[in-house]
């Protein structure tokens, strides 16, 4: 459901990838985000608090565009479009995950690295894809070589990417925006620090 992926997309450079380990934390993380520029975030079900911080975001932060990341298989899916996500991301693709995103109105990111991987996910219907863990991977001269072969496909590079490196990505033609966790670092969502937050956040958006 490509429609309804290219607003997240296309309409913010950078999407905060969030790590959460206490739900309590998470609206006021997402009006930070929001306040600087970024509405759509994507918390990770890495943690059990993920769920629930999905939901609340949802329910109580209007402006923002909530999704759910690090989706391993259809039960991840499923539940996160449960719990009110906009958009799901996952690091992979497997026959699993393109039946459980099959025909679903919440659009799916995933995740391609290998020339073989890409032909795959372009086989099941998927041109926009994550590209992770990016820098480890190859980093922006690997997606400029892909440019040439896949020109259809567009890509956000996830992993090692930050304010420093994040225009080597986001200046290529098939890169339509980069994700990273910097602009919600753990400490100072541990300690509340919700401006530093939207400080961050304005820094991403300006990119
Ligand atoms: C992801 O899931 O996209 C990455 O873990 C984000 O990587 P980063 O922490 O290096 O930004």
């Amino acid at each position: 459901n490509v429609d309804a992926l290219t607003p997240v997309m296309t309409g913010q450079k950078v999407i905060p990838v969030i790590v959460l380990d206490n739900a309590d934390d998470a609206v006021p993380l997402a009006r930070a985000l929001v306040a600087g520029g970024l509405p759509a975030v994507e918390i990770t079900l890495r943690t059990a608090a993920a769920l629930e911080s999905i939901k609340r975001v949802a329910a109580e932060v209007p402006d923002a565009i909530v999704g759910a990341g690090t989706i391993l298989n259809g039960a991840n899916f499923d539940e996160a479009v449960a719990a009110g996500s906009k958009f799901i991301v996952s690091p992979g693709l497997t026959p699993e995950l393109v039946s459980a995103a099959d025909g679903h109105d919440v659009p799916l990111l995933p995740g391609s690295v290998t020339s073989s991987e890409i032909m795959k996910a372009l086989e099941a219907g998927y041109t926009h894809l994550k590209f992770f863990p990016a820098e480890q991977a190859g980093g922006a001269a690997y997606l400029k070589s892909c440019a040439s072969v896949f020109g259809q496909v567009k890509f956000c590079p996830t992993g090692g990417v930050s304010v420093k490196n994040a225009n080597d990505y986001l200046s290529l033609p098939n890169v339509l925006c980069v994700g990273g966790s910097w602009v919600a670092p753990k400490d100072m969502v541990a300690a509340g620090d919700w401006d530093g937050i939207t400080a961050l956040a304005k820094a991403a958006a300006e990119i």
